[in-house]
């Protein structure tokens, strides 16, 4: 495995399966041979650890005010994958004092070793909180669906990371399609828009269908790749893991873990 990346799944919308595809995406990421850390970057509906049976009791609110070290806050919810319970903490992490920055940057340094992505779930909209995590990740994966909001949502985000933090990349992966036809067409017509009002570039990474077994499986708070390897979706999610760990990006540019807590945090 390369060295670590950091990949924020980000969307206009609310509901259109992100925390679905970070929870998913790490396990498949584990059956590759990856160790994963996940930080849940969801404001109001922090809920990683519950779809891995786990309730966290601690998060970065604790480590900002002082109780505990990021060490203490990491919980492993599954063999190979880790759990940074961020929730609205992580955007507290610039109010830090001097000496809490350079101590964490000292937990943080540790990561690189132990990990080979950072998986970070993220509120939906564009508020600047959820800009700026999406911006200190190396890659943004946006995920759309067929509503017709989710698109022009999409489009919202995209153009004010593009604008205010200078972002020209953006994966795409379209949920919630028939199939791969509904996907294409989709893709299409955002990145036909943003070709032509924005200079940024869209890579489609992928389409996973509408599956009625992955709903029941969210339901049941059970992980469609690891309980029924067999489904559509199941299988859409693997191949979409497949990619990112082919991932060649651009990490002299955007590094990896570090470099993302270096930005949250404001250490220059
Ligand atoms: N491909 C799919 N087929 C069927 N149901 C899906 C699919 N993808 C996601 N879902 C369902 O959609 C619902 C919302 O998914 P999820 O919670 O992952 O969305 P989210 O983007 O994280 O939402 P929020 O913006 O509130 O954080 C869940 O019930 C999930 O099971
Ligand atoms: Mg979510």
């Amino acid at each position: 495995m390369k060295s670590i990346q950091t990949l924020s799944v980000s969307s206009g919308k609310g509901g259109v399966g992100k925390t679905t595809l970070v929870t998913n995406l790490a396990h498949c990421l584990t059956q590759q041979g990856g160790r994963v850390l996940i930080l849940d970057g969801d404001l109001g509906m922090a809920n990683v650890d519950i779809m891995f049976g786990h309730r966290a009791q601690l998060s970065i609110a604790d480590l900002i005010s002082g109780r505990t070290d990021l060490h203490n806050i990491i919980l492993e919810v599954s063999p190979g994958i880790s759990l940074i319970p961020g929730g609205s903490g992580v955007y507290g992490l610039h109010n830090l004092d001097q000496t809490a920055k350079v101590a964490l940057m000292e937990q943080v340094s540790g990561l690189d070793n132990q990990f080979d992505f950072m998986l970070i779930d993220t509120a939906p909209g564009i508020s600047d909180n959820v800009l700026y995590l999406n911006a200190a990740a190396q890659e943004t994966l946006v995920v759309v669906t067929p509503d017709p909001a989710s698109l022009t949502d999409a489009y919202a985000l995209i153009k004010v990371l593009h604008k205010r933090h200078f972002e020209n990349r953006f994966s795409v992966v379209c949920n919630l399609v028939r199939d791969e036809i509904e996907a294409l067409s989709i893709f299409r017509r955002l990145s036909d828009v943003a070709a032509q009002f924005l200079c940024v570039g869209l890579d489609y990474k992928g389409h996973i269908p509408m599956d009625p077994n992955l709903r029941r499986a969210t339901k049941l708070q059970q992980l469609i790749c690891r309980d029924q390897t067999g489904s559509p979706s199941s299988e859409a999610i693997s191949e979409l893991a497949r990619k990112l760990s082919d991932f060649k990006g651009i990490p002299e540019i955007k590094g990896g873990i570090q470099f993302f807590w270096r930005q949250m945090a404001g250490v220059a």
